[in-house]
């Protein structure tokens, strides 16, 4: 244990606390849901009144497995409850997450008037014996920020803790209950301490709790998903240099992975990295190093190189069909990974529009982000599966690595192509089956 971790003394039981949570975004839910589950008594709260009637009545509005049946389970035993009305929700309760959305600015720094709202309104409401959490993405400064919102409203700020959240979209249930750590960050230890009691109350003990001052805490956040940002961006690097040199990047990959520095975990090349998080927190850094007059090289290289990687697939493309210009390409997936349905910077948007322009007509499926894809590509047209997708297609097209699209019948597709032409920008199939059933084959750094 070192020295900063925060453990649980076995000698005591953890009561259940009374929790707010601000936010029925993403974030929140699981939060919200997951606390509920530990045991503790909690009121999620958002501004979207059809969002709370839905979810009351058990059905989350947004797709991420598990989560809508954690939310029934917890209903049921009535450990959580959801409500529009802020002041009624806190009234009570020994801590309040907050957990609204922190999107970017048109300058590409976090944009925090949904924070500062909240908090001009808590300002007014809260009794003096809460605990803030900030659960949000929140840019360094902001707990002071926060702080300092009540103080111009004549109250004496609350313990702010900053405890930023790891959670990956499709995985999240899962990444609540078993997460990698747990950040604490904060000046005033009573409140730190009661924070790691509410999570060591359902966490495994093995857990690391870690406690941290407040920057410390908001810097790892932005700097843990620039890092692994950084590290696709090599791999994608590498599967491009790979095809070039004929070598295989899954044993590239596989064989320096085999050094725990270097470790097996996020190393699948794709068509570049997407999803609000990466590209926000990569802006807001980039953003808050112009401030300080400090250059993030190497931030900066990852976001060019990643525009690059979606130029790559569109070539790839280009390089199977002579010319583009109306060929028909069926694209499979549209999420920016699988098991969603956000195509939120997915790198689906910047390469199907790239086909369009060159006047490629493309069809697409999804399993589950089709519905709302076309308020990310106006015009795009849409099939219902796969194999109707790749109906009289020059070239199939995966960019998200979808389940089902590992198991496709490519006899049952080179039946109905047009040409059989396949771009695997996931290496979800095997080139040696594809090629013997007479496809041209490209995937990313495997021949
Ligand atoms: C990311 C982080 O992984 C979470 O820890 C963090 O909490 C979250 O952002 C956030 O800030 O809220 P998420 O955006 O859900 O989670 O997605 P990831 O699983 O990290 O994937 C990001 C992108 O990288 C996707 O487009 C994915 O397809 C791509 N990727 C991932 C690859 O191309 N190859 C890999 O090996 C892994």
């Amino acid at each position: 244990m070192t020295e900063n971790e925060i453990k649980k003394d076995n000698s005591y039981h953890i009561a259940a606390s009374n929790i707010c949570v601000i936010g029925a975004g993403f974030v929140g839910l699981v939060t919200a849901s997951g606390l509920a589950q530990f045991g503790h008594k909690v009121v999620c709260v958002d501004t979207d009144k059809s969002k709370i009637d839905e979810l009351t009545n058990g059905r989350v509005p947004f797709y991420e497995p598990d989560l809508q049946q954690l939310v029934r389970d917890n209903l049921n035993k009535k450990t959580i409850s959801f409500s529009d009305n802020l002041a009624d929700s806190v009234r009570g309760k020994d801590v309040v997450f907050i957990a609204v959305g922190t999107p970017s600015g048109v300058d590409g720094r976090a944009e925090l008037s949904n924070i500062d709202s909240v908090c001009r309104e808590l300002a007014e409401i809260l009794s003096g014996k809460e605990i803030l959490v900030l659960k949000s993405t929140v840019p360094l400064g902001t707990s002071e920020r926060v702080k300092k919102i009540f103080e111009k409203a004549g109250k004496d700020a609350p313990p702010v803790v900053s405890c930023p959240e790891f959670l990956r979209e499709a995985r999240a249930v899962h990444d609540f209950f078993y997460p990698s750590r747990i950040l604490i960050g904060g000046d005033n230890d009573d409140a730190k301490k009661k924070i790691a009691e509410i999570f060591l109350k359902g966490v495994n003990a093995a857990v690391p709790i870690v406690s941290t001052d407040n920057k410390t805490a908001e810097l790892v956040k932005y700097a843990a998903n620039a890092f692994l940002a950084t590290k696709i961006g090599f791999v994608n690097e590498l599967a491009g240099f790979c095809d070039l040199l004929g070598v295989n990047i899954k044993d590239v990959s596989k064989y320096i992975g085999m050094d725990p520095r270097i470790g097996t975990k996020f190393m699948e090349p794709g068509p570049g990295w997407g999803g609000s998080c990466f590209m926000k927190d990569l802006s807001e850094l980039m953003g808050l190093a112009k401030t300080k007059d400090f250059s993030l090289l190497i931030t900066n290289a990852v976001l060019k190189a990643n525009e690059k990687q979606f130029e790559l697939v569109y070539e790839k493309v280009c390089e199977l069909l002579s010319n583009i210009k109306d060929k028909k390409i069926a694209v499979l997936g549209l999420a920016f990974k699988a098991e969603t349905s956000d195509m939120r910077y997915s790198p689906a948007i910047p390469i199907i529009n790239k086909l369009l322009q060159s006047g490629a007509r493309v069809i697409a499926y999804d399993p589950k982000a089709s519905e709302g894809a076309r308020e990310f590509i106006p015009g795009i047209d849409l099939a219902d599966d796969a194999y109707k997708t790749a109906e009289s297609a020059d070239c199939l097209l995966i960019l998200t690595e979808w389940n089902e699209f590992r198991s496709l019948d490519l006899e049952k597709l080179a039946e109905t192509m047009n040409s059989k032409n396949i771009v695997d920008a996931r290496n979800l199939l095997d080139p040696a089956l594809a090629r013997k059933l007479g496809f041209k084959y490209i995937g990313m750094g495997q021949n």
